[in-house]
């Protein structure tokens, strides 16, 4: 997310000038700025609204690029699961628009006209893209965008009825504002989201609603230098940012609707050790961050429980193993009491792993195989943390740090602290979650049992 209040704001001739030097000297062509722009918007529209809940999306086109970035933005959001479709009544002659009518048509995308739009745009559409006019349009819209205009007014204005309607989402400029000045009178297009496009123009410093993005990710630094842009840096391999504070969320009101494949128990692993492997083996498979992170819950003598995340490093002869401080919170709590619970949550595939068992150290040549495979900055770090504990500040750790690094600055072994070791888990009881829609997960938990003198793990379904 981006810092609001340093943010670089481009007139409208400085706008129109960007737009000829990235066209121009600096080899853009306008087919590619425009997907580019398109892709943006429609990511941006993905990052806040979902197409579960609003997949009808209805995009309204102008005659020039801002209609183009929405012809491109719906194509995108067909490939992203929406149901786009697009209004788009002074069509462009040109090959380039040509070519994006044909590539929405070859997906089937309905064109509808002005006549058949519906008379409540709310009852049939879940958001509607306001792509009519961008920041080079002067002057007054002419029929039939004026009147499209006042429709999504009505419907902001509607909104204050308390009866639901559809989001608006402006590209660029919300149409009918002036580049500079913004809604003028107060009576124009009042959007959900803006998306600003390379970067946003004096109007947006009016934009007021909920959801404010950049997108364009493809200004080169002579562009941010001439024209002194500060912009937020795009987080990942993203194209788009949020650049306006992001909207007080009602907490008890956010809420997923899981869809994954059923877990039955026909499909579960005999061995919950194998069935751990398997949705472990998924995790990776689709690149989720740190598969290996668990929270590991622990409770002491005083019978007060306490959690928090560590690293898997292993599980070895079924046994779950993790590394740490011998002297921290959790391992004088384990020492009090050797039970604890580990917990995996692998939100990208709606899953949750519950092992619960007794907890021992492993042995010191473990960990001190272990210690010596970290990164040397790692080793370093284990001596200087006394975890747990409490420390005057920053600059002790770092000064205590530097001292050690330029010990070992020969490469010399470093030797692994004597209270920092692993700690291994044995299972007694696994539970599987997997979520589904409508709050009625599936939960698959194993406790061992014996059947002839044989030990084997019973499956059994819980209630969600
Ligand atoms: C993703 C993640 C992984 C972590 N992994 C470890 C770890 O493997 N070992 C560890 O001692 N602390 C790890 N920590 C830090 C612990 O959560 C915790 O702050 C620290 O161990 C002190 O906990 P305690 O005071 O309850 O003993 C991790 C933190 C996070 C967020």
């Amino acid at each position: 997310m981006g810092s609001f209040d340093s943010l670089s704001y481009l007139t409208q001739s400085e706008a129109a000038e960007v737009d000829e030097s990235l066209m121009g000297p600096l080899g853009f062509s306008v087919d590619q700025l425009m997907e580019l722009a398109g892709l943006s918007v429609a990511t941006s529209i993905a990052e806040v609204y979902k197409p579960s809940e609003y997949s009808r999306v209805l995009t309204f086109c102008g005659p020039g690029n801002n209609g183009g970035d929405g012809l491109v933005a719906a194509r995108h959001l067909h490939h992203f699961g929406y149901k786009p479709l697009v209004c788009y009544p002074k069509r462009t002659q040109k090959p380039l628009y040509a070519g994006l009518v044909t590539q929405l048509e070859a997906l089937s995308i309905p064109f509808l006209s002005v006549e058949d739009l519906p008379s409540d745009l709310s009852n049939d559409f879940d958001v509607l893209v306001d792509a009519m006019f961008g920041f080079s349009f002067h002057g007054s819209p002419r029929p039939p965008f004026d009147d499209l205009i006042h429709r999504f007014v009505s419907i902001h204005n509607h909104n204050q009825t308390g009866q639901k309607r559809s989001v608006i989402v402006s590209i660029d400029i919300p149409s009918g504002w002036h580049v500079e000045e913004g809604d003028v009178d107060g009576t124009g297009i009042k959007p959900d989201m803006l998306v600003s496009l390379t970067a946003p123009k004096l109007c947006a410093k009016k934009f007021i609603g909920p959801h404010h993005f950049l997108g364009g990710r493809f200004v080169p630094p002579v562009i941010a230098e001439k024209y002194n842009l500060v912009l937020p840096p795009y987080p990942g391999t993203s194209m788009c940012v949020r650049i306006g504070k992001p909207p007080q969320i009602d907490i008890s009101a956010m809420r997923e609707n899981y869809i994954s494949p059923e877990f039955l128990e026909e499909e579960a692993e005999a061995d919950p050790i194998n069935q751990f492997h398997k949705w472990f083996g998924d995790a990776l498979a689709v690149g989720l961050k740190e598969p290996n992170a668990m929270a590991l819950s622990t409770v002491g003598k005083d019978g007060k429980p306490s959690s928090r995340m560590v690293l898997l490093k292993g599980v070895d002869k079924n046994e779950f193993v993790w590394y740490t401080n011998y002297e921290s919170q959790k391992a004088r709590e384990l020492s009090e009491n050797p039970y604890a619970s580990l917990l995996f949550h692998w939100d990208g595939l709606n899953r949750q792993v519950r092992v619960e068992g007794y907890v021992q150290k492993v042995s010191d040549e473990e960990s001190e195989q272990y210690f010596h495979s970290r990164p040397r900055g790692s080793q370093i770090g284990a001596i200087v943390s006394k975890q747990s504990t409490v420390v005057p500040g920053r600059h002790v750790l770092h000064q205590k740090y530097k001292e050690l690094e330029q010990k070992y600055a020969d490469g010399s072994l470093i030797p692994k602290p004597k209270n920092w070791g692993g700690y291994r888990l044995t299972p007694h009881a696994f539970e599987f979650w997997q979520g589904q829609k409508s709050r009625l997960h599936d939960r698959l938990r194993y406790s061992p049992c014996e059947i002839n003198e044989q030990k084997v793990w019973k499956v059994e379904r819980l209630a969600p």
